[in-house]
């Protein structure tokens, strides 16, 4: 299994190239279910999740080819990848695919839209707190589909095809936003969404979607207003930039001390956690093309969040900037409100010296003028990279096993910090 091994204490200086989204291609890609038309999605990242998707997706009879080239020899990234769903050739979601990525449950949407029926497995336990279905299933029978549990598999049948609705979420959750929106594209009549999430990668599935020929308004508001159509077409959509890429690297920036442009990203894609990093002393600044982030000198102030929907605080970002709150000149306070049990990070930040004290949804962070290198190991994606940032700046050799985790949503990080002065390499086997 790889490993990272980083040798921190060195600044960040040069340009870092942020990839396509993560959270906006995969619901990118489900939706070229809706279609027997062709969906291009361009910077589609190279990434594992977005592999063992396009798996998932060939499943029920999608193909794919990747422009050009074949997907071995192209560039790591920014891929065109072309998403052909001629016909679905099979409604179930076993459970052997949908328990390796979440996000492969969201196929219950386009399947039930456009087949009628679905049968898609439970998600399964999973490593960030208990994740339930229940507004996906409550979000999909007020749109007249008929659902059953049966031996772990959610049966979802809509005969004559589903109808639009109003529907509340009593909970905001973007999984569920993404498949509402799917679902009611190809229902009859108008579908009326309160309290959706407003997340920056819901807009872009809507802006795809509408390509396509969906009529959708008022995503990025809590209120989403969807006119179901008879079919949808094919369209060439381009995916947004990863705000917590983006975030992640500006993290790391505000860390090491250093002068970094971001290149590819919007800073109004995630306005909350730069102000944090802000009020922390990193300077930020909007470039022609993204951002350039920098901080030189000062040391890092200690900056409480509370994690919330967008357009708070991400909870994708938290434990990045509890990484950062460790080397802090003072305490920070640091609040999940969106996961229950997603500060698995914090026992192995501490094993590098970090002194963290938990109590129920919120961390105690006393910034420590040192860390050490050592070996650690994290159980998710956000987890793990928390480490590599807190590996930047530890005196001596830090290795982050299990780096499977990161390659799942951080495409050529060790090239990347590299290539701005890192000291950091991926060790095979
Ligand atoms: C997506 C993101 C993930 C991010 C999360 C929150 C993708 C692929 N993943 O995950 O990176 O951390 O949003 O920003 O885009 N919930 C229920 N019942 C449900 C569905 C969700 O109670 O039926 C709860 C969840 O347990 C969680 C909260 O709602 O506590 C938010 O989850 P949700 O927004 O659905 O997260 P995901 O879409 O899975």
């Amino acid at each position: 299994m790889d490993r990272i091994r980083i040798r921190g204490g060195n600044a960040l200086n040069g340009t870092i190239p942020i990839s396509g989204a993560k959270n906006a291609a995969l619901p990118l890609m489900i939706a070229s279910l809706l279609t027997d038309d062709t969906l291009t999605l361009e910077n589609v990242p190279h990434l594992a999740d977005v592999e063992q998707l396009i798996r998932i997706l060939g499943n029920h009879g999608v193909d794919y080819t990747v422009s050009g080239k074949r997907l071995a020899t192209q560039p790591a990234s920014g891929r065109t990848i072309h998403f052909t769903a001629r016909t679905i050739v099979d409604t179930t979601a076993p459970y052997e695919l949908v328990s390796k990525m979440r996000a492969s449950f969201w196929v219950i949407g386009p399947l039930l839209a456009r087949c009628h029926k679905a049968r898609v497995s439970l998600p399964g336990g999973c490593a960030i707190g208990t994740r339930p279905v229940d507004l996906f299933i409550d979000g999909l029978r007020a749109l007249g589909a008929e659902i059953d549990i049966d031996a772990g598999y959610i049966v979802a049948e809509a005969k004559g095809g589903l109808v639009g609705n109003r529907y509340t979420f009593p909970k905001v959750s973007v999984g569920a936003t993404h498949v509402m929106l799917m679902a009611a594209s190809l229902a009859r009549g108008e579908t009326v969404i309160e309290n959706a999430a407003r997340e920056p990668e819901i807009v872009d599935l809507a802006r795809c979607l509408n390509a396509m020929g969906a009529r959708i308004e008022g995503a990025g508001t809590s209120t989403i207003t969807i006119q179901g159509v008879e079919a949808l077409s094919g369209a060439r959509h381009r995916v947004l930039p990863d705000r917590i890429e983006t975030g992640t690297y500006a993290m790391a920036v505000a860390m090491t001390g250093g002068d970094v442009t971001l290149e590819g990203t919007r800073t109004d894609l995630l306005q909350t956690a730069l102000t944090a990093l802000g009020d922390a002393g990193a300077e930020i600044t909007d470039t022609p093309n993204g951002m350039r982030v920098y901080r030189n000198g000062n040391g890092i102030r200690p900056v409480d969040v509370v994690t919330d929907p967008f357009p708070g605080f991400p909870t994708d970002l938290q434990a990045q900037f509890m990484a950062l709150m460790t080397r802090a000149d003072g305490v920070a306070h640091i609040t999940e409100t969106i996961f229950e049990n997603r500060f698995m990070h914090v026992q192995e930040l501490a094993r590098l010296g970090a002194k963290i004290s938990l109590s129920g949804q919120m961390a105690r962070v006393e910034g420590v003028p040192r860390l050490v290198g050592a070996p650690v190991m994290a159980t998710d994606l956000r987890a793990s990279v928390s480490l590599v940032i807190a590996g930047l700046v530890a005196e001596g050799e830090t290795v982050v096993n299990r780096v499977y985790h990161l390659d799942r949503g951080f495409e050529r990080l060790e090239e990347k910090l590299g290539a701005c002065g890192a000291e950091i390499e991926r060790i095979s086997g």
